[in-house]
């Protein structure tokens, strides 16, 4: 039997030694050396079993289905073995051995729960005092530390700034490489922003463009949005952003009815052009299980028509209207013109972006974009951090 593998590729450090183990009806009752003590299930147990016949070594990935093996398994004898692994000899005969760090960094008693719900990643929430994380390209390219730095900075306060990008076209790439494949949409893979003719955006005018997300029009917002400069000499086109977060928490705090009818009221946003028509019907704030804001799915200008029962209308707009009031508030906004070399990234699905008008008599003003899924950003970061 494989003793030192576990269903997985992270190491686990030994926190607390495991010191007993007392069997009851249900489950053992494990005693650790600081004093903490976890109860697993014999389900759980069995259900983790990591040896060789349950987890295929190769992929760590389960081949054992739990409703195969009876709801009632119970083990013969179990005890702490030479290495301080916990054993279990199973009525069945089946053998299981547990890792103590991998153990105790799952055990599911109280004050292990909130010890890992307290570890895990908080939003660091901003508004226009943010002291704007800025990084450089040759860095970010070139050593390890400081890309897990940007990448970390992306995640907990969703907007950054790199300087010193190349300015040729289609730099980006490289960069965006750094993190993990882009994710294409009908705009290319990479986007030109610039004021043109026959644009299939309002964000292809010179017009001023509201706070907004990208792609609000589709089931799963991209994650993360790049924003390369490479020419502006046009006269105005500042980028503004907003921690979306932030205004949703003030929001709840400050006008709770229309928080919750923004949770709750799906909406509508349409991107259509001759070629495409993508919708998408949403509500503007997306809570997770805990009841965190996490997501806010915002583009006024890509907005369908609200379809609410008749009764909820008027305080739809009532919750629209104030969320918005709220998006222009100078509390909230960080503004700043971008010069070529320098790119914006952040989290569109959290960090709301604008841009003044400008005016394309004064200049030429050329901005390349792309996205990559928030999901590629976490499982970077936890590669590196392995
Ligand atoms: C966009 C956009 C910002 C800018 O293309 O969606 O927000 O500064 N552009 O042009
Ligand atoms: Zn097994
Ligand atoms: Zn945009």
């Amino acid at each position: 039997m494989n003793t030192s593998a576990f269903a997985d590729f992270r190491s686990y450090p030994l926190i607390s030694a495991l010191v007993a183990v007392q069997p009851l009806v249900d489950r053992l009752q494990v005693q650790w050396a600081d004093g903490r003590s976890s109860p697993f299930h014999h389900q759980w147990l069995r259900d983790n079993c990591a040896c060789s016949e349950c987890v295929y070594g190769v992929t760590r990935e389960q081949v054992l289905e739990i409703v195969d093996i009876p709801a009632d398994v119970v083990p013969n004898t179990s005890f702490i073995d030479p290495k301080g692994c916990l054993y279990v000899d199973w009525h069945d005969g089946h053998e299981s051995r547990f890792d103590p760090g991998w153990l105790r960094a799952h055990a599911y008693d109280d004050e292990s729960r909130a010890e890992r719900l307290a570890a895990k990643p908080r939003s660091q929430l901003w508004n226009a005092e943010l002291s704007l994380p800025i990084f450089d390209y040759q860095s970010v390219m070139e050593d390890t530390p400081t890309l897990l730095r940007w990448l970390l900075a992306l995640r907990d306060v969703g907007l950054t700034q790199v300087r010193g990008v190349p300015t040729e076209p289609d730099s980006l790439v490289l960069i965006a490489k750094r993190i993990s494949f882009i994710r294409e949409s009908n705009f290319g893979v990479l986007f030109n922003v610039r004021s043109k003719a026959d644009a299939d955006s309002n964000a292809y005018t010179a017009f001023n463009l509201p706070l907004h997300s990208d792609l609000p029009t589709r089931e799963l917002q991209p994650g993360l949005q790049f924003l390369h400069c490479l020419v502006n000499d046009a006269k105005g086109g500042e980028s503004i952003f907003v921690d979306g977060f932030a205004i949703a928490d003030a929001l709840r705090e400050e006008d709770p009815e229309a928080f919750r009818n923004l949770c709750e009221i799906p909406v509508e946003f349409r991107n259509k052009d001759r070629h495409s028509d993508y919708r998408c019907l949403a509500p503007i704030i997306a809570l997770d299980s805990s009841g965190q804001v996490s997501e806010i799915r915002m583009a006024n200008f890509l907005r369908g028509p609200f379809d609410a029962p008749a009764a909820q209308m008027p305080a739809l707009y009532r919750a629209y209207r104030r969320f918005i009031a709220m998006t222009r508030e100078e509390r909230f906004r960080v503004i700043a013109r971008l010069n070529p070399g320098e790119m914006w990234c952040f989290d569109n699905r959290r960090t709301l972006h604008a841009r003044n008008a400008f005016d394309p008599t004064t200049g030429a003003r050329h901005f390349q974009g792309c996205y990559i899924d928030r999901d590629e950003l976490l499982s970077r970061i936890l590669v590196l951090q392995r």
